[in-house]
């Protein structure tokens, strides 16, 4: 696996240098900036926002505060992909920040299939590999008159360690993996790939050329609802704040992606944030 570039800054900020080029007349991925090491990309972004423009990545080889969802810590050692990228949106109704980072998620999950591995998501944005999570998204919006400033960051193990991770989480030595545990067919020209991909997905989105989201999402919620597994399955839902639990049948979802489940009353409740867990 040369993903790292034998751990050189210089022969990694030259390969994004070139692929950059590759988006010169798109607007996502037209502005790269690159950082050996910084505290939080989204941070970056978010510190920014108004100074950057629509389409820029920021990314890092490594990060020292990497932020997870629900204020957790995203451990990001050398040889992982980190990066955030601005997108600006129109507040009308047509778009739905859930489903563009779903498909940033979709996009994930078919590029691990194109290097032969299996990966499924987990609700809202996990990405999981035999149930072992592998990548995670965490967008941060600021909303302002007409508009959504909207921080996706993505990061994906894959070939850091997970060693401190399990000094922090013990517990979590079974639950999170790398594509380099899963395969070694990951090279420098798929990071290239993986990028190109994530920034087309996204370019789609903004420009609202997508018929997926013209047709509200009807296409890209089958392909999601493949993905995750869960459609007519039962799952137990936890509320997390509460402890309340609930089980029942996952029949939707819904376009602000919440969850539409069935209960053994044949009750349907809207599921909007929590744990599920397959039963
Ligand atoms: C999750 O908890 O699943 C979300 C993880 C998101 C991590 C990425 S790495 C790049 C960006 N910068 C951060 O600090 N977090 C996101």
């Amino acid at each position: 696996m040369d993903f790292n570039f034998g751990n050189d800054y210089d022969k990694w900020n030259q390969f994004l240098t070139n692929w950059q080029k590759s988006r010169s007349n798109k607007i996502i991925g037209n502005k790269v900036i690159k950082f050996d090491s910084i505290n939080s990309t989204n941070t970056y972004l978010k510190n920014n926002s108004s100074s950057v423009k629509n389409g820029t990545i920021v990314i890092a080889r490594r990060q020292e505060t990497g932020k997870g969802q629900r204020n957790r810590k995203w451990n990001s050692d050398f040889g992982g992909l980190y990066l955030s990228i601005k997108i600006v949106l129109d507040r009308n109704e047509d778009l739905y920040p859930f489903w563009i980072v779903a498909s940033i998620s979709i996009s994930i999950c078919e590029f691990l299939s194109y290097i032969g591995l299996n990966a499924r998501i987990k609700w809202p944005n996990d990405i999981l590999i035999d149930n072992k999570k592998v990548a995670g998204i965490l967008t941060e919006n600021i909303f302002t008159e007409n508009k959504i400033i909207s921080i996706i960051g993505i990061g994906i193990n894959i070939n850091n360690s997970l060693q401190s991770i399990y000094v922090d989480f013990p517990k979590l030595e079974n639950e999170i993996t790398s594509i380099q545990i899963e395969t070694t067919n990951f090279r420098a020209s798929d990071l290239s790939k993986l990028l190109t991909k994530l920034c087309d997905e996204l370019e789609l989105k903004i420009q609202s050329k997508d018929p997926f989201l013209a047709k509200e999402g009807s296409l890209l919620k089958e392909k999601w609802l493949e993905l995750s597994r869960l459609k007519n399955k039962s799952i137990e839902f936890n509320y997390i704040e509460t402890g309340k639990k609930l089980t029942g049948k996952i029949k939707n979802i819904t376009k602000d992606g919440s969850l539409l489940i069935e209960l053994a009353s044949g009750e349907v409740n809207e599921l909007t944030s929590g744990e599920i867990k397959l039963l």
